[in-house]
């Protein structure tokens, strides 16, 4: 697994939330291209599974059980890979936890707890390795996990809205500071079947078919660009490898069978009045400025076709 000649070899990296789910096929690929990887959780038996799936693989890989948010984790993270591995070649932010509930439903405990593992948990991390790379030397490569939820908003996901959103503004910040010291910042936008998506309604047919080991159907892995966690993870790899070295500030988003470039944001519609734009003048022109432009939020959900609706579980 980690011949000569494998892209990765020789580097380390660290996956925060690899216990299972996408973080899991992210660790597994980046030890197959031949890394050695610190896995990351909050659930120590996930973690082990981890480390022992990677080694039996033919990988190296440690363990770190802690939260990330902390800055004491995100230090001790990068503690793991320089004491186990020698150095820090590559961090993947990936570990994230839901709390969905309406805008009027949603407690500070649910906005903080989304906040510091997602948000605060990506800014501490990246902090910590590009302290690390800047100090050595080191051209490293960055990748930050980001949502469709953060691109698009969602029905129900303030706080998950916030944090996405978030970390992809942070990756085009950090794309321009770390340039200079060859470091290279992306953000994946991913999509797949784990514990996360296992209970949305609309994915049910796709789960199920993975579930029973069958190929997804065609609907969900083409059209809705759904898969499994491992059809995400070969992009994560290859952003950290010497081929993506010029590949940097970008949002990429990934699923099934489907790969896409997102473009950050930019105006669509542009006008001057010398003077400024008083209250009447706006009453003047808005509207015309807005004609054509008004933009649409929320993501694009297809009908499902009928052979693939399942019945909403009753509560
Ligand atoms: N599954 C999808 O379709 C999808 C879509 C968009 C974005 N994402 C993002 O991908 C990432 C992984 O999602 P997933 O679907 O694999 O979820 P998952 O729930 O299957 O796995 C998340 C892992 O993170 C761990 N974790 C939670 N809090 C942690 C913390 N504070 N510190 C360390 N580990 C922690 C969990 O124990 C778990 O092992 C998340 O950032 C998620 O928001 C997933």
């Amino acid at each position: 697994m980690s011949s000569q000649l494998a892209p990765l070899a020789g580097r380390a990296a660290i996956v925060t939330g690899s216990g299972r789910g996408l973080g899991l096929a992210y660790a597994l690929e980046l030890a197959r291209q031949g890394a050695s990887v610190v896995v990351n959780d909050v659930d120590a038996a996930a973690a082990q599974d981890a480390v022992a799936a990677i080694e039996s693989a033919g990988g190296t890989a440690v363990a770190v059980v802690a939260p990330v948010g902390p800055t004491s984790t995100a230090d001790a993270l990068v503690a793991a890979a320089v004491d186990s591995f020698g150095r820090l070649d590559i961090l993947v932010t990936n570990a994230g936890v839901l709390r969905d509930t309406v805008l009027w439903k949603m407690s500070d405990d649910d906005f903080d707890t989304v906040i510091s593992v997602h948000l605060r948990g990506t800014f501490t991390c990246v902090r910590a390795a590009a302290t690390y790379f800047r100090e050595n030397g080191v051209p490293g490569r960055i990748v930050c996990i980001g949502s469709p939820t953060g691109q698009r908003g969602n029905f129900g996901q303030t706080n998950y809205a916030a944090a996405k959103a978030g970390i992809v503004g942070m990756v085009r910040t950090w794309a321009m500071e770390l340039k200079r010291a060859g470091v290279s910042v992306n953000a994946v936008i991913p999509v797949a079947a784990t514990a996360m998506t296992a209970t949305v309604p609309y994915f049910a047919a796709a789960v199920e078919a993975d579930a029973a080991g069958e190929p997804m159907p065609e609907f969900f892995r083409h059209d809705l660009g759904f898969g499994t966690s491992d059809d995400v993870a070969g992009l994560v790899a290859y952003l950290a490898s010497d081929a993506a070295a010029d590949i940097t500030g970008q949002a990429l988003g990934i699923g099934g069978d489907r790969i896409q470039v997102w473009s950050h944001p930019e105006p669509v519609a542009t006008a001057y009045r010398d003077g400024g734009w008083s209250f009447e003048a706006l009453a003047a022109d808005l509207p015309g400025l807005l004609d054509g432009n008004l933009q649409s939020v929320g993501e694009r959900f297809p009908a499902l076709p009928e052979s693939l609706v399942r019945p909403a579980p009753t509560a």
